[in-house]
């Protein structure tokens, strides 16, 4: 049964709720996938390919840690939780990218039967080869192709994970690829761009359909009794602290792209409050991956209850939250002078009274 409040329209997509099981290791096997669907999620990312065989190798020498608020690592079965912050390093899905999109159309066939989509993941290496598997997504029948144009990895992995911070490249790569696939597309950028709004803009303007932002950012975590780097890498850091950050951008693209054109919000949401903070933001829908990955399927009906709860306590319809706070945001300038306001603020000896 599909739940009339939760329903909401992505561009010409209509999603039953506004949950996206967001790519990542739980959806490397089929099982994965399924059991997305079957929790209720509105969409599911596929973990992303590309032609690369060493993106495709480094599957093999990922590793991830639970790093808790004191910056120590964490039992990863056991700590849990909305101030966890995930760190680690990924790779591609090791089977041949061919291969994973026709699984990825005939899960997508599947998916209708759930009222839901399996969107297929590519993340560029070299252009010819993008456009080869967005031309066989398209022969396929798959209905929603996600470009990952801002993976972190890209830093440590080159060529083999391409990663965009030019709005001009990231243009390139999806006017490219909107040529040849004409179902939903979708840029997902960079969080460590400068100006991670330009990027959507740039996506938008060479035809993406929906830009999903954005993407976690690189860390190094000295651990204090080895003095080691953890996990021996520097590596994908994310957490709840992004959230605002998420939603700044969400707010400053929705200022600069027209206020109806889709985003998609990603990093740093937890439960069913964060998809309604991104939305209040500018999200039309929320990618969630890390909450998934580490606290099981279960957690998409959890969260989607939790926002269906919330949505009844305030009398609204999902869709009506879309950029209700970006939309009330008020620049420094507007904000009323207020002199020796900051006093309250600092302690009695940074004050002159003493003097
Ligand atoms: C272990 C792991 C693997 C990921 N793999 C992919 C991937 O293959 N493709 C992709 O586009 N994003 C990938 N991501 C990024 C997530 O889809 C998501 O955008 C990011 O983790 C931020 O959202 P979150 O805070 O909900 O985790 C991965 C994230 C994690 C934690």
């Amino acid at each position: 049964m599909i739940n009339a409040r939760l329903k909401i329209t992505l561009g010409s997509l209509p999603l039953k709720n506004p949950l996206i099981c967001g790519s990542g290791e739980h959806l490397i096997e089929e099982a994965g996938i399924i059991m997305a669907l079957k929790s209720g999620a509105a969409a599911v990312v596929a973990k992303s390919t590309n032609e690369s065989k060493l993106a495709r190798q480094q599957l093999d020498k990922t590793d991830y840690s639970m790093v808790g608020q004191n910056l120590t690592q964490l039992d990863w079965q056991k700590d849990k939780g909305l101030s966890t912050s995930l760190f680690g390093r990924s790779g591609l899905i090791s089977i041949g990218s061919e291969e994973w999109l026709r699984t990825i159309a005939r899960l997508d066939k599947q998916a209708a039967e759930y009222k839901s989509y399996v969107v297929a993941s590519l993340i560029p290496a070299s252009t010819s080869s993008l456009i080869e598997y967005a031309e066989l997504a398209q022969k396929l029948g798959i209905r929603v192709l996600e470009i990952n144009i801002g993976a972190p990895h890209g830093i440590e992995a080159g060529k083999d994970i391409r990663l965009t911070f030019d709005p001009i490249k990231a243009s390139e790569i999806i006017r490219e690829v909107r040529k040849v696939f004409q179902g939903h597309l979708w840029a997902k950028t960079s969080g460590m761009s400068e100006n991670v709004s330009q990027l959507a803009f740039s996506a938008k303007e060479a035809g993406a359909d929906a830009v999903v932002m954005m993407g976690r950012v690189m860390a190094l975590i000295p651990d204090l009794n080895s003095m080691q780097p953890i996990l021996g890498t520097k590596g994908a850091y994310g957490g709840r602290w992004a959230l605002p950050i998420t939603c700044r951008w969400l707010s400053e693209s929705r200022q600069l792209l027209e206020s109806n054109y889709p985003l998609i919000g990603t990093n740093g949401a937890r439960d069913g409050y964060d998809i309604a903070r991104m939305m209040l933001a500018g999200a039309t829908a929320v990618e969630q991956t890390s909450a998934i990955f580490t606290g099981g399927f279960e957690v998409i009906e959890e969260n989607i209850n939790q926002l269906n709860g919330y949505l009844k306590e305030k009398n609204m319809n999902a869709s009506d939250l879309i950029g209700v706070t970006s939309d009330q945001v008020e620049s420094y300038a507007q904000q009323e002078l207020r002199p020796d306001y900051w006093r309250q603020f600092v302690s009695d000896d940074a004050l002159n009274k003493k003097l």
